[in-house]
């Protein structure tokens, strides 16, 4: 007798392709060419240079597009900065009701939009049916709804301005959404460079916007290269630049914005981990791989690239990976039943076919499946599997962004988390293991901003998305995502006050800093919990208003900051204590420096000259903002998303690990107590600048500290010229954050010096210290960084 399940097992798969005659026939009314999307009306494409976009799957011309330049983008901010006038006065609802419009005709014209952008990227119809196309609706409905909650929500914020941003080629109409979502939800204005490669959905977008009668210039789309997408980022009409793509593109961008006080989000690279523990089951875990690496031809930013297994299982594991290899189908993207369609350009298939190449040169095991032909014609790359690859090795450490997964072994949890978090980048990471325990604990370990348990690649509107490290900064989705888009309104307000204050301090702190040699009678630094000589061996003299000499304090250098980042490394534990456990802390401090307010007070009446009730306010503040953040340390909640059913994805706000923090030149004792403060009791260790003109109240700190159970490293303090300072720290690479609260500290050299490991700068500005609005979740917020782990219940 025959059975089903065996003339299955022989049957062939029949071609199963998706209809694509309303993309052919759009192609063939714009066959023209298309032009630039500025002010609410397309540009003559006659008019501008164009460039060729092919299908990938079989080299065919699509269409002949416009290739934008300086002027255009100069055009399109002007029409953005027009429109920022009327949008960003529109009642949320107003704004709502447009972007639910979005949401729904992108919901129509779905079926279209897939097929486009699988023509355009070469990614299988299963895939942009099935996930981009789904998820892009959901952005816009999801963001139709902050819209709506925009004043009740985020109070005292407002929006940004004109939003310049640039997105790749991977998820073309997704990444769309995630920018332009947010950014119109917020009450901005955007200009949109789409990538080189797909520019086609954009356009479609563009008729959208048009049909919706969204008003004129909201949205202005120029297509067009890396030429095009520099001219954006220059331009000075933008007020912030959001950026997805590679993560040098990312440095550059970094550089390029530096000083300019433009709002910067970055979304680069990444080299996600796949670790598989002894216990997890398997079977799943082989189609979780599937999901991690070779969904989107691996062209994913967050791809499963690394698969990390427990020693143990490896060979099971590979075996069961390369039966599996054998099942999936490469071929026509608009072919229903492919799972691996093309990659999306010629070069990134070079690119592919090189790494994979020196990965075998440099010892790796390479195995492509036997069953699979790659098609003759297109840009098509066989699922590859790399073992016995050496950590170290050129293929375990770049983004490879194709369907090459390369596999390494560990023993231990211990060495698993090694073995993840040994990368520059930190996007994400998927781990594997029935021991819900161990999972979460790995998942608290792993520096990374998105962790899935026993899942992989999810993705919701409702949940932050975006990186670590040089991963970049910032978060895509959710309440965090939209505070890419917002400005904290008070900052101006506070900017105007603290004019004020700023114009009763002496000149430049710099002026006054002339080496001294006499280090003895100086104040020291504070080093992992010791007072330190500077390593230069020389001091300045610390000067009261009238020139006359109060103290002298250290000149710290580049090894001294060395120092205390070394000592601080050694004090990871602070992070790991319960925040119970360091608001205690933080009380004890308050209680000391209350104890000692005559000393404190003295010291700022000499070294400022105030009055004797303007210093005592200053320390009595000073002790209030230590209870603020005291008070606050364990209640700076994360959150548990409403993503899909029958998950919990936990948004945990996690301390960045070692910051460097410039304190305002200003306020000298309540200044650096209102940086400090927030900084650790969000469980970040922190080398702390005082003030360079009145440095003294933060030297006779130390004895506060001392004396109030701080662990040794939590807190270094290094005096000295805080220019030169600065540069060190954010050159360090072992620093993950900084805050610059000097003014006489140039913002530009600090964001340049920042893009070695891309750390997120805050220039904070001028503010009134002794306000309110010098404390709060601002503060707080912006001393974490929120990881979202995605917990799959149910068996
Ligand atoms: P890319 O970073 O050069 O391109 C991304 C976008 O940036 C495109 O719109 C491009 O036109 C624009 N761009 C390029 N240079 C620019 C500049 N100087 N200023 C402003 N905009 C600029 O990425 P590319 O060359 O397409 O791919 C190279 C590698 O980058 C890939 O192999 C992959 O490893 C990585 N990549 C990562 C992505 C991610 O989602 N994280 C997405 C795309 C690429
Ligand atoms: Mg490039």
């Amino acid at each position: 007798m025959v059975h089903v399940k065996d003339v299955l097992k022989s049957m062939e798969y029949g071609p199963a392709p998706e209809g694509n005659e309303h993309v052919l026939a759009w192609l063939e009314a714009h066959k023209g060419g298309f032009g630039h999307f500025i002010d609410g009306r397309f540009t003559d494409p006659s008019a501008s240079k164009s460039f060729k976009v092919a299908n990938p799957a079989d080299g065919k011309p699509l269409a002949q597009v416009a290739h934008g330049t300086a002027q255009d983008i100069d055009k399109a901010v002007a029409a953005a900065g027009r429109a920022f006038k009327g949008w960003s006065k529109l009642p949320g609802h107003e704004r709502a009701k447009y972007l639910y419009a979005i949401a729904r005709n992108i919901q129509k014209r779905d079926r279209f939009l897939a097929v486009l952008e699988t023509m355009d990227n070469g990614k299988p119809i299963r895939e942009t049916r099935d996930i981009d196309m789904p998820l892009v609706a959901r952005h816009f409905y999801h963001h139709a709804g902050w819209a709506e909650l925009l004043e009740s929500e985020f109070p005292g914020y407002r929006p940004v301005g004109v939003c310049g941003q640039i997105i790749p080629w991977n998820f073309p109409l997704l990444m769309l959404a995630w920018k332009i979502a947010p950014a119109l939800a917020a009450g901005n204005t955007v200009v949109l460079k789409p990538a080189e490669q797909t520019p086609l959905t954009a356009l479609a977008f563009a008729e959208i916007c048009r049909e919706v009668g969204l008003p004129a210039g909201v949205v202005n789309i120029v297509t067009g290269e890396g030429d095009t997408g520099a001219a954006l980022v220059a331009h000075e009409g933008v007020q912030k630049i959001a950026f997805t793509g590679s993560t040098d593109v990312g440095r550059v961008i970094r550089t390029a914005t530096a000083g300019s006080g433009k709002k910067l989000s970055l979304e680069l690279g990444g080299k996600s981990p796949f670790i598989v523990f002894d216990d997890a089951d398997l079977d799943s875990a082989v189609e979780g791989l599937v999901d991690a690496i070779w969904f989107n031809q691996g062209e994913v930013c967050c791809a499963g690239s690394r698969l990390l297994v427990q020693e143990g299982i490896a060979e099971k594991l590979y075996a069961k990976v390369r039966a599996r290899m054998e099942t999936l189908r490469v071929g026509s993207p608009l072919d229903k039943s492919t799972d691996i369609g093309a990659v999306v350009s010629t070069e990134q298939l070079e690119r592919i076919t090189a790494l994979v190449a020196k990965g075998k040169e440099e010892g790796a095991e390479v195995f492509q499946p036997s069953s699979i032909q790659v098609p003759g014609t297109g840009t098509f790359f066989a699922p590859t599997l790399m073992t016995g690859v050496e950590p170290a090795s050129t293929v375990a450490v770049v983004e490879i962004f194709g369907p090459v997964l390369v596999a390494m072994t560990f023993r231990t949890p211990d060495e698993a988390v090694a073995l993840a978090n040994n990368t520059r980048f930190g996007l994400a990471a998927s781990i594997w293991s029935e021991n819900i325990n161990r999972s979460l604990d790995v998942a608290a370990r792993l520096k990374a901003g998105v962790i899935w348990i026993n899942a992989t690649n999810l993705f919701d509107a409702a949940a932050g998305f975006g990186g670590y490290r040089e991963s970049g900064f910032g978060r895509e989705g959710g309440r965090e995502g939209l505070y890419e888009y917002l400005a904290d309104d008070g900052a101006k307000a506070k900017g105007k006050e603290a004019a004020k204050v700023a114009l009763t301090a002496a000149p430049s702190p710099t002026a006054q800093i002339a080496a001294v040699d006499a280090v003895d009678r100086t104040a020291k630094l504070y080093i992992g919990g010791k007072q330190a000589r500077p390593d230069s061996g020389y001091s300045y003299a610390v000067l009261n208003p009238s020139g006359k000499q109060v103290g002298l304090a250290g000149l710290g250098n580049r090894k001294d900051v060395r120092n205390a980042v070394e000592a601080a490394a050694k004090a990871e534990g602070w992070g790991a204590a319960t925040a119970h456990n360091r608001a205690q802390i933080l009380y004890y401090i308050a209680e000391n420096l209350s104890a000692r307010a005559d000393e404190f007070e003295a010291r700022l009446r000499a070294m400022t000259g105030v009055s004797k009730r303007d210093a005592a306010e200053e320390v009595s503040l000073a002790v209030r903002r230590t209870f603020f953040y005291a008070g606050f340390a364990d209640k700076h909640d994360g959150a548990v998303h409403s993503t899909k059913s029958r998950h919990v994805t936990l948004a945990m706000n996690e301390p960045f690990g070692i910051m460097g923090l410039l304190c305002p030149e200003e306020a000298p004792l309540l200044g650096f107590v209102s940086l400090v403060m927030p900084a650790i009791a969000a469980g970040n260790r922190v080398v702390a600048v005082p003030s360079a003109r009145h440095p003294l109240a933060a030297t006779d700190f130390y004895q506060i500290i001392d004396t109030s159970d701080v662990p040794a490293g939590v807190l270094s303090i290094a005096t000295g010229n805080p220019g030169e300072l600065a540069k060190t720290i954010a050159d360090h690479d072992e620093i993950a954050a900084l805050w610059n609260f000097n003014g006489s500290v140039d913002a530009a050299l600090v964001d340049k010096a920042s893009a070695g490991n891309l750390k997120p700068v805050w220039n904070g500005g001028a503010r009134n210290w002794r306000s309110t609005d010098a404390q709060g979740r601002e503060f707080l917020r912006r001393a974490t960084q929120v990881k979202n782990i995605w917990v799959p219940y149910g068996e």
